[in-house]
């Protein structure tokens, strides 16, 4: 069964943009919304504790470390200040994120290949400390070879640039290339999660993908839970995704 995480940055964003230092009494609360997505079926939660901190705080990741049942998800980028946090922490998995001060949101895989010898120390501490690691990288074969060599046990593909072809000329070389970079993972015995830019009209787009784990999405459920309410929206990806066979 393909699994979603649901990615609630997004509820931080909003209440960052009228209640920054005073997160105690602001809303929305992403924790909240958080047990909302686990109520409506989501398998997992993901957050990304920024280095800025302009959306998650870092009381919230304590908060849903307390209440998540499902399965915390990470997202950091591989600095000592967010590892030392993470390792206090101990979320059940971490995604490790290229992280570029000025991005609006993720912009892009990480170079798993060129921070090859950065990486490896941080992936060996996380797994020593019990938190499974997963890279998020494009469906390069070369980055995909680095992260078996990292003995990362998951890898997230970004989805960005398929999701942007989609109706384009473009749309079947780019499926094509997450064809063959999930291949080539679930040959060298990764396990393939997915991510970036997915939607409610491009997701069953995706299930040509074979090997799938999960998918984490944000902006659009966050953003049809505006009119849905937020346990219609997961529910009603949680539909889409049902016929998933791959
Ligand atoms: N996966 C990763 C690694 C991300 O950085 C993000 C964005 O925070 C997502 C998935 C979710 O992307 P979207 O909000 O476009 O669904």
């Amino acid at each position: 069964m393909l699994k979603l995480g649901v990615n609630v940055d997004h509820v931080a964003t909003l209440r960052q943009a009228r209640y920054k230092g005073r997160e105690d009494i602001g809303e929305p609360d992403p924790v909240s919304a958080a047990l909302l997505c686990e109520k409506a079926g989501a398998q997992g939660i993901t957050v990304h504790l920024r280095e800025d901190r302009r959306h998650i705080q870092d009381r919230d990741v304590y908060a849903l470390r307390e209440k998540v049942q499902t399965r915390l998800n990470l997202e950091m980028a591989n600095v000592p200040e967010v590892i030392q946090f993470v390792l206090k922490v101990k979320p059940d998995i971490v995604c490790i994120v290229p992280e570029r001060h000025f991005e609006v949101t993720t912009e892009g895989g990480l170079d798993a290949l060129g921070q090859e010898k950065n990486l490896a120390g941080t992936v060996e501490r996380l797994l020593e400390a019990g938190i499974e690691v997963s890279l998020f990288i494009s469906a390069n074969p070369h980055q995909i070879e680095a992260a078996a060599r990292l003995k990362s046990p998951y890898i997230e593909l970004y989805t960005e640039d398929f999701v942007k072809a989609v109706g384009t000329p473009g749309e079947e070389k780019e499926l094509q290339r997450l064809i063959a970079g999930a291949k080539l993972a679930h040959q060298l015995g990764l396990k393939v999660n997915a991510g970036h830019g997915i939607n409610y009209a491009n997701v069953q787009k995706i299930y040509r993908v074979p090997h799938l784990d999960e998918l984490n999405i944000g902006h659009s459920i966050i953003s049809r839970a505006m009119t849905t309410g937020i346990e219609e929206a997961v529910r009603q990806m949680l539909k889409l995704m049902e016929s998933y066979s791959l």
